[in-house]
């Protein structure tokens, strides 16, 4: 259904595409099963912005993941789930398993009294119990947000206090790699600082570690699922109902909620999983993210189930035990297709080839790369070491905003090129602009990635501020939808991402906001002002520059270590230890224009060590800051 299989179908799929999106979208949407088929498959305008697919039509996404698929498999691997320490056993969930495990949870958490329309947020590792509380959120028409169990308290309560949820899902604890984490004091934190939305947590049992537990509100996960019965009928959604909030980084300070909807967001992950991993029944596919993102949504949950996909879920990191162990579990599983970030194949590049030699990897077909830039290197290294240089590499390139990949090679069928995510996947419309918005025809050009039409998985909103999204998205490039990215389209017609051109930081393939960065920063109660910038980082592609202006030190009564640190710890308690900053730079002033805006380029230069380019710096406010930056980075005069 659906598949692609050449190079010349690529094209004849992408013509028809074009010509008559809601014809060709339509055809895909056929393959599900509908309750009530839709009216009109797509109404839009991007000045509310507004982008409404199949409408009226009535479904539920699970029904398309289990009913429609239990006859013809209901014995196959929904889930294989690889414990953080290789000794425990792996767990193999079929789908007609995981299909009553939904079930049940899904009549728990209507016995507690969540309904459609209700916000469930969910923080719990990478374990099962991370997919079944999505689908059985999506069986009884809750709207689940789904936060990166690394995240802080301080973050997590922003999200509850945002959506209003009703309920939170959590484990008592997590396993990474040779560390236990809290989780349940996090959750317990964060309420604390909550308003009061939140009425019911269930707790998944994962460490058996002490915790506590709060009468009335906390219930143990597998208490509530004693009794209850395995059979749940779906709820009936609409189309354009909410499936999901996935809360992402942007310019401004505050995280905004993207919300994707459930008929667009099911057939498009379906098609793209389909077409660009070139999915055969029976293939065991892996992606490494962490389901707090939208790549663990879109392309470890949604759209392999969808699918009927064998898919992997890994709930360790990549060197423990041993730098050796994505080879492993690809061995140990016989994984085909392999989906995984640039900085985790970095890291790995860094320990030679040595926890390489061990594997055979010879079940391999398929190699991805997802939320950054790849560079050549690691591109090649990934090709040649891992994939045994007979494995297509699909540099995929996406965002949350997207839901589904929208520029990559379908394995095996478009020609690959290294950095390059080659082409779109048909339905996409990619335009380049120059700053002033007009589009840059034709090959060989460079500048700011837009796409013109919409696609099913594109966002509907911000959650509870449309305005925001109409802002961030639609306004700056009249009648079309901006992705904040830098792209090149070269001789060949060949896209290739250049990395964001606002003030957003992809460190290690997560997006941060560097306003976010520096109100965390400013938190701290000696910081008077703070100017964040990403700069080059061998392993996490970019690092967090920090520069700071506090109070006077010899009044503080700390030595500048001591407060570097306390800063770090701050950004650490308020986001989480993923957006903590490489470096600070302890400085009395920021260089500014003369209307107060801090000049970050002269910033993001100094952070790259490259100061011969620096410009006009003469109609600055305080131009002399710029030398004792300068000196104080370490940049010799
Ligand atoms: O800058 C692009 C980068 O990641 C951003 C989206 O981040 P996020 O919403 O967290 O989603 C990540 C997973 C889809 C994009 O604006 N990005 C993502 N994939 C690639 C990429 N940059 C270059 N190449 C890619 N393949």
């Amino acid at each position: 259904m659906s598949r692609i299989h050449s190079l010349g179908g690529y094209f004849h799929e992408y013509q028809k595409s074009v010509q008559n999106p809601e014809a060709f979208w339509a055809s895909v949407a056929d393959n599900f099963y509908w309750r009530k088929k839709w009216d009109k498959v797509l109404e839009w305008n991007f000045e509310e912005p507004k982008a409404e697919w199949f409408i009226n039509g009535k479904l539920n996404i699970t029904e398309n993941i289990f009913e429609r698929q239990l006859f013809t498999h209901g014995d196959r691997t929904a889930i294989i789930w690889e414990p953080n320490d290789p000794n425990e056993p792996a767990e193999h969930i079929s789908y007609r398993e995981l299909y009553e495990r939904v079930c049940q949870f899904a009549n728990v958490l209507q016995a507690k009294g969540i309904a459609k329309g209700d916000r469930v947020m969910i923080y719990l590792p990478m374990i099962p119990e991370a997919a079944v509380a999505m689908l059985a959120c999506a069986r009884i028409g809750a709207i689940h947000s789904v936060v990166f169990a690394g995240f802080s308290a301080t973050a997590l309560a922003d999200r509850i206090k945002d959506c209003q949820a009703k309920a939170v899902l959590t484990s008592d604890g997590n396993y990474r790699g040779n560390k236990t984490i809290e989780v349940k004091s996090v959750v317990d934190e964060a309420l604390s600082m909550s308003d009061g939305s939140v009425e019911t947590v269930i707790v998944c049992q994962r460490t058996k570690q002490a915790i506590s537990m709060t009468a009335g509100r906390d219930h143990w996960w597998h208490e509530l699922c004693q009794g209850a019965s395995i059979e749940h009928k779906a709820e009936e959604m609409d189309s354009e109902d909410m499936l999901f909030i996935l809360y992402t980084s942007g310019s401004t300070g505050k995280p905004k909620g993207v919300v994707h909807t459930t008929g667009g967001y099911m057939i498009y992950t379906y098609y793209s999983f389909k077409n660009v991993f070139q999915y055969n029944p029976g293939d065991v596919y892996w992606c490494t993210a962490d389901v707090g993102w939208i790549t663990g949504h879109s392309y470890i949950v949604y759209g392999p189930l969808l699918a009927g996909a064998t898919t992997l879920m890994f709930e360790g990191v990549p060197t423990y035990p041993h730098p050796g162990r994505f080879w492993e579990v690809i061995d140990k599983h016989q994984v085909n297709q392999f989906y995984t970030a640039p900085t985790a194949i970095r890291a790995l590049q860094a320990f030679g080839l040595e926890p390489l030699q061990d594997y055979k990897l010879s079940s391999l077909k398929t190699l991805g790369s997802v939320g950054e830039p790849i560079n050549e290197e690691a591109w090649r290294w990934y090709h040649d070491h891992v994939g045994k240089d007979r494995c297509p590499v699909v540099d995929t390139w996406w965002q949350t905003e997207t839901g589904g990949i929208l520029i990559s090679p379908l394995s095996g069928i478009t020609p690959t090129k290294p950095t390059y995510a080659t082409l779109p996947l048909p339905g996409i419309q990619p335009v380049i602009v120059d700053a002033e918005g007009n589009e840059l025809k034709g090959n060989s050009v460079e500048g700011n990635l837009c796409i013109k039409f919409p696609w099913p998985s594109m966002l509907r909103t911000t959650y509870g501020d449309h305005e925001r999204c109409r802002q961030t998205y639609f306004a700056t490039y009249k009648g079309y939808y901006f992705t904040g990215d830098g792209v090149k389209r070269d001789e060949d017609g060949y896209y290739r991402i250049l990395g964001r051109v606002d003030d957003v930081i992809n460190v290690s393939g997560h997006r941060m906001g560097t306003a976010e960065v520096e109100n965390a920063i400013n938190e701290h109660p000696l910081v008077i002002e703070s100017a964040v910038v990403g700069f080059p980082h061998e392993i996490k592609g970019q690092g967090i520059y920090a520069y700071v202006i506090c109070e006077d030190l010899e009044k503080t009564q700390r030595t500048e270590e001591v407060l570097k640190k306390e800063i770090i710890d701050t950004v650490s308690k308020i986001i989480g230890p993923i957006a903590k900053p490489d470096k600070v730079l302890l400085v009395s002033g920021l260089p500014k224009t003369r209307s107060g805006k801090i000049m970050r380029r002269i910033l993001r230069k100094v952070a790259e060590g490259d100061v011969s380019s620096l410009g006009d710096i003469s109609t600055l406010l305080n131009p002399e800051v710029v030398e004792e930056i300068k000196t104080k980075a370490g940049i010799p005069a």
